[in-house]
């Protein structure tokens, strides 16, 4: 039996598609039927009905999106660090496997490499050299690996107050190196919505372009379940689809397959987008995904995962 904490979410409902679709044992799990966020209370229903797995799909993200983090701190810890580590601290006690959903949005930038043939974080990529060369596609673009400190964290003073409880969180987590810690970006699939990437990206007012991974909302789904079944072994994993993509290269694929002839306005730059766009740093960066590949575990490369989600389009 697998249980989903956060069923209700974004996340965990796909999660729980996905393992109804596969017709696994599951029990959607929400606070206000069992307040899982209560140490004692899930170490009891743990011990009791002894699931296999215990998925932890809860957390504050904000709404209508990550600014709303700095005016509800308190909540911003309670849902992504101190949930974290309660539901890890159970699963310990009750001896339950556990994985954990997390982010990567706490990286920026992606790792390039100089001319002299070293490597090096750079954090902006909107830069026009780095930007050319992830058009290109270039060798010398490398997304970071689940080895590479996190760069957009309270240490660094660069980041926002989501991002921040994010890392702090996952820290923690490294405490309990047989669960597993799946770190999401930009969530997007083929059902319109006001959280698929996908959607947002046409609701802007104004469009800001940079740089990302992104994850595919039921491959995500998929690839857990199989963790959660199976015998890949504990730790941080990047979920991110192969690849990356710019917001102006979304923005073509939109007005080549959903809407022709749709022309949205851009922010100038980071400059502008920071000034009038966004109260608080945006994570923008790319993930590398060996580790995952290794394990068998990998999601579909970007690029299909994007063309089968215009191509399957469900509007609202
Ligand atoms: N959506 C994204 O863009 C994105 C990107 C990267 C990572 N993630 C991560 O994925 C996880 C799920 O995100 P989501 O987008 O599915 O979030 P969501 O739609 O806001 O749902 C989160 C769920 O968490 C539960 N929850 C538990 N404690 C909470 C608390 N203190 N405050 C608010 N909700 C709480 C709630 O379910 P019940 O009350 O019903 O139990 C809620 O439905 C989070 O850890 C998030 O950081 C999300």
């Amino acid at each position: 039996m697998i249980w989903i904490l956060g069923a209700s979410g974004y996340i965990g409902e796909a999660l729980v598609a996905e393992a109804r679709r596969q017709k696994l044992p599951f029990r959607p799990v929400a606070r206000h039927e069992l307040d899982y966020a209560d140490f004692r209370t899930l170490v009891t229903a743990l011990s009791k009905d002894k699931p296999d797995f215990v998925i932890n799909a809860g957390g504050f993200t904000g709404k209508p999106n990550v600014d709303a983090c700095e005016k509800f701190k308190a909540e911003t810890i309670a849902g992504n660090v101190t949930l974290a580590l309660t539901v890890a601290q159970a699963c310990d006690v009750a001896g339950t496997r556990l994985g954990t959903v997390s982010s990567g949005c706490i990286y920026t930038g992606a790792k390039i490499q100089r001319q002299d043939g070293s490597w090096a974080v750079e954090d902006r990529l909107t830069e026009p050299l780095i930007s050319e060369l992830l058009e290109k596609r270039s060798d010398r673009v490398c997304g970071f690996s689940e080895e590479d400190d996190p760069n957009f964290t309270f240490e660094h003073n660069n980041c926002s107050f989501y991002s921040g409880t994010k890392a702090v969180a996952e820290s923690a987590l490294r405490g309990f190196p047989d669960f597993y810690v799946w770190r999401l970006r930009i969530p997007f699939d083929e059902y319109d919505g006001p959280r698929n990437y996908l959607t947002k990206v046409q609701c802007y007012p104004r469009v800001y372009q940079n740089w990302n991974s992104l994850t595919h909302r039921g491959d995500f789904g998929r690839a857990v379940l199989a963790f959660a079944t199976g015998k890949v072994s504990g730790g941080i994993y990047n979920m991110t689809n192969p690849g990356y993509v710019s917001t102006r290269e979304v923005v073509e694929e939109i007005r080549k397959r959903l809407k022709p002839g749709w022309c949205p306005n851009f922010w100038s730059g980071d400059d502008e987008f920071y000034r009038f766009g966004a109260g608080t740093p945006r994570s923008n960066c790319l993930l590398d995904v060996n580790k995952s590949r290794q394990a068998h575990v990998a999601l579909r490369p970007l690029a299909g995962a994007l063309e089968d989600s215009f191509a399957r389009w469900q509007k609202k």
